[in-house]
């Protein structure tokens, strides 16, 4: 026991400490203290000035009125008076506080925690003092089967109240005297290795264990209490389960019990694992539920395991398992794949061809009534007059083509039923479509829509790259690329005369002239053109139908006449009188086919144009003409021999302003003579010497005879250089008398008119003149006989001074006297 004086040495140390009033102070105390009382605690530190005030001492003291704490006035000292008992409280709170009579605080309250220190004073005692438990065979060793509750009231924490259990004696101690272990701090007691192989041969016991509970922990010393442990083997009936078979979809109520598992051991928790995880449970009896309905499409098999556990989850022995297997039931429908692309057969195919084939798959068990699926085919339906379109097969599934022929382009919705539980009454079905397409072959040759063209004819002069005919051809395949066609000229395409052209993907085909055409070489074509499939061809060869006879004929051109000037014009001027001569309209080359000349389209009637020689006179006075006009005439030159053939020139007319010479100049020139019929003989007619003009080569003079029509069909003028023409008879016989010829002379819009006086007589043996011409009405006289006589003379006396004097002139090469007659071969 430790001295008083001690205590107080110890417990007045805290009072040397720095304080404040609120400091609290803390006092221990011995339990069950056994020395002298009042027991001095702590002096509390009360000013001493104020000694005439009341020392009150409050809080929580404990179940007695009068508490077992006081203070001493005189020494400032806290006291108990009794011993204490840390079980009864353990801890007291106290305040100090120096008040006045009527209640004023003088000092204080000063907090003091009293603390009561435990002694061992109290013993641990079991919670039962005869304990009965049940161990099962098979119970692994080790594993805690009971749990031995002991306490003890001392102050928890400390040795005084630290627990030790042990097994002091086992009744029988057979086969084994340590047939179980109890862990000394839990007080958990299992099977010893040793004990575990015993039990599991024989069943021994009941054991009564006598074991023991001791405080002060592992020391020698302390308090103790003992209990009985009655201990009752059991056989174990922890046994492998039946596998359990239950309907899918099954309609009772849940949780549904569906097995049961039993440890015979005592303190028994059941756990429950699921393999997958499903809807499982157990119940602490070990009733094992299904709590919903299963779906063996779903899951088809569940491995549960059911572990025994004590209370700490330590599992007993290993779990057992059982195999849940979830019946089929017939509740999925076979499914068709989901629908397939159109199936392309090509047409012409043989019966037997494999189409598809169908499979519709169902969810439900494999191998059994409600997964077997057979087909049938809802359409096509069978036409019993043609056939089948298609064959099914009724357990495979697969299609073929039946003898129903197709043709291309043909979409087909294959149906067909697929049915489980084998087709029998009660499945399951669901339709399966395909779109079967015929797909088209290049089995039909290209063909002209006409193979005998209208022969066409074509002239010579025909341009190359022309169109002779444009040919068509059809291809009765669907597919384009067996629609293409290629042309080509089999026969008649002599030198390459003709060609073909195509648009790839079109059935027109045009036939075109490559070269130049030539009566002469040949004045016909026959052309046979062949059209082919461009993409090789299934079945039948090329039909009649593939070949096309094009005749072409050739027509015979010849060439236009043609002129000696591209477009002719003339300037004159607006005073130009009626039947001058503007120009002459000659061919290009004067030996070929003579020409027709006439004026297209003279519709103010000005001109007029000889039809044999082409010349161009004034018709008219040209009046309204203004000078700067411009008339423009078209003239047609036609070939006398083929008046098909025709050449259109332009004949542009310049109006100028009228001379400012006096009208035209009307010379008489001297008396010529010509006979008839007509000789080889002409007058010449000048243009006017005095024009000064003429040798500075102002271009040439132009002839023409007046426009009196009798002169036109009379006589002929032609000019034969620049200053000279002749004038001759047009016509074989004239009547012989004195003429007076008018002869337009044009020159650089100047004109003039002579009137060329000619005496036209028969002609005699040479040629000549054979008489004067005279009256030649009535019967001659004998004075007109001699008349006649010396006018013969005469004449021939002219005629030879004539000659003389040309001959004379001629010799002198002057020109300037107009001749009167001159032979045509000598003046050409
Ligand atoms: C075809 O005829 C044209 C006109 O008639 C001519 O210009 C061309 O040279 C000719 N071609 C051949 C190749 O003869
Ligand atoms: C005659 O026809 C030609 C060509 O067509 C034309 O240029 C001309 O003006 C026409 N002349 C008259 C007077 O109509
Ligand atoms: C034209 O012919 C005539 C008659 O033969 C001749 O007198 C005259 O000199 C010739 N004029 C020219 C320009 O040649």
């Amino acid at each position: 026991m430790i001295p008083a004086w001690l205590w107080l040495l110890c417990f007045s140390i805290p009072q040397a400490l720095p304080e404040a009033q609120t400091t609290e102070l803390y006092v221990e105390v011995p339990e069950n203290y056994g020395g002298n009382f009042p027991l001095y605690l702590t002096k509390l530190p009360l000013p001493r000035e104020e000694a005439e005030g009341q020392i009150v001492l409050s809080g929580n003291l404990g179940m007695a009125a009068e508490g077992p704490f006081a203070v001493d006035p005189e020494s400032s000292f806290l006291l108990v008076t009794r011993a204490l008992d840390r079980e009864e409280q353990a801890e007291y709170q106290l305040q100090v506080t120096l008040e006045t009579e009527d209640g004023h605080v003088l000092w204080g309250p000063q907090p003091v925690l009293v603390h009561v220190k435990d002694e061992n004073d109290q013993v641990p005692h079991f919670s039962q003092a005869i304990s009965r438990v049940q161990l099962s065979q098979g119970t692994r060793p080790g594993i805690p089967f009971l749990f031995l509750e002991a306490s003890d009231e001392d102050e928890p924490g400390t040795a005084n109240s630290d627990l030790r259990f042990h097994i002091l004696n086992q009744a029988p101690a057979q086969p084994f005297p340590d047939m179980f272990q109890l862990e000394p701090r839990l007080g958990a007691l299992a099977l010893s290795p040793k004990g575990s192989t015993s039990l599991d041969q024989t069943l021994e016991g009941p054991y009564r264990l006598l074991v023991q509970v001791k405080d002060m922990g592992d020391q020698a010393s302390g308090h103790q209490a003992t209990a009985t442990i009655d201990v009752f083997i059991v056989e174990n009936t922890w046994l492998p389960l039946d596998p359990v078979h239950l309907a899918e979809n099954l309609k009772v109520p849940y949780p549904h019990h569906i097995s049961q598992v039993h440890w015979s051991g005592g303190d028994v928790h059941y756990h429950l694992e699921s393999q997958p995880p499903g809807p499982f449970d157990v119940d602490a009896e070990g009733k094992l539920y299904v709590t919903m309905e299963l779906d063996r499409e779903t899951q088809a098999e569940y491995l549960l395991q059911v572990w025994a556990q004590n209370t700490h989850g330590e599992d007993y022995t290993e779990p057992l398992e059982l195999q849940v297997v979830v019946m089929d039931e017939n509740d999925n429908v076979p499914v068709c794949s989901p629908r397939d692309p159109p199936i392309s057969i090509p047409e012409l195919s043989p019966p037997g061809t494999k189409v598809t084939r169908l499979l519709a798959e169902d969810m439900d068990a494999p191998g059994s009534p409600n997964s077997h699926v057979v087909y049938r085919l809802l359409s096509p339906e069978p036409k019993e007059t043609e056939g089948r379109a298609f064959e099914l097969d009724s357990t495979s599934g697969s299609v073929t083509l039946g003898a129903l022929p197709f043709h291309a382009g043909q979409n087909i919705l294959l149906q067909v039923l697929a049915v489980d539980l084998g087709g029998a009454e009660g499945g399951l079905s669901s339709t399966c479509e395909v779109t079967v397409t015929i797909t088209d072959i290049n089995d039909h040759a290209p063909e002209f829509i006409t193979s005998q063209i209208e022969p066409i004819s074509l002239p010579e002069d025909t341009k190359p790259g022309t169109l002779v005919a444009t040919l068509m051809a059809t291809d009765a395949d669907l597919d384009p690329t067996f629609r293409l066609m290629n042309f080509a000229i089999e026969a008649g395409n002599v030198d390459g005369t003709f060609g073909l052209d195509w648009e790839p993907d079109s059935g027109h085909v045009q036939l075109r002239l490559l070269k130049n055409l030539s009566f002469e070489t040949a004045p016909s074509h026959k052309l046979v053109v062949v059209v082919q499939s461009v993409a090789e061809m299934v079945g039948p060869g090329p039909s009649p139908g593939a070949t096309a006879t094009v005749t072409v004929l050739v027509e015979r051109v010849l060439p236009p006449p043609k002129l000696d000037q591209e477009s002719y014009e003339a300037s004159i001027p607006v005073s130009t009188p009626a039947g001058s001569l503007l120009l002459t309209i000659q061919p290009l080359d004067p030996m070929s086919s003579p020409l027709r000349f006439s004026l297209v389209n003279d519709s103010e009637g000005w001109l007029c144009i000889k039809e044999v020689s082409g010349e161009v006179h004034t018709a008219r006075p040209l009046q309204g003409a203004q000078p700067g006009d411009m008339y423009t005439v078209l003239v047609e030159a036609q070939d006398a021999d083929e008046p098909t053939l025709s050449t259109f020139v332009t004949l542009v007319i310049h109006f100028l302003k009228a001379h400012s010479a006096p009208a035209p100049t009307l010379a008489l020139v001297p008396t010529r003579h010509l006979c008839t019929p007509r000789k080889n003989h002409g007058v010449v007619v000048s243009g006017p010497s005095e024009d000064v003009d003429l040798a500075d080569g102002h271009g040439p003079y132009s002839f023409a005879l007046g426009l009196n029509p009798t002169v036109q069909r009379d006589w002929h003028i032609q000019a034969f250089n620049g200053s000279h023409a002749y004038l001759t008879l047009a016509l074989h016989w004239v009547e012989p008398r004195e003429y007076l010829v008018p002869v337009i002379i044009n020159h650089n819009a100047q004109m003039w008119q002579l009137l060329v006086r000619v005496i036209v007589c028969r002609c005699n043996v040479e040629g000549q003149c054979m008489r004067k011409v005279g009256r030649m009405k009535g019967m001659p006289t004998k004075l007109s006989a001699v008349g006649i006589l010396v006018g013969t003379l005469l004449a021939i006396g002219i005629f030879l001074i004539l000659i003389f004097t040309h001959l004379t002139l001629a010799r002198k090469k002057d020109l300037d006297q107009p001749v009167d007659s001159v032979p045509l071969k000598a003046a050409v």
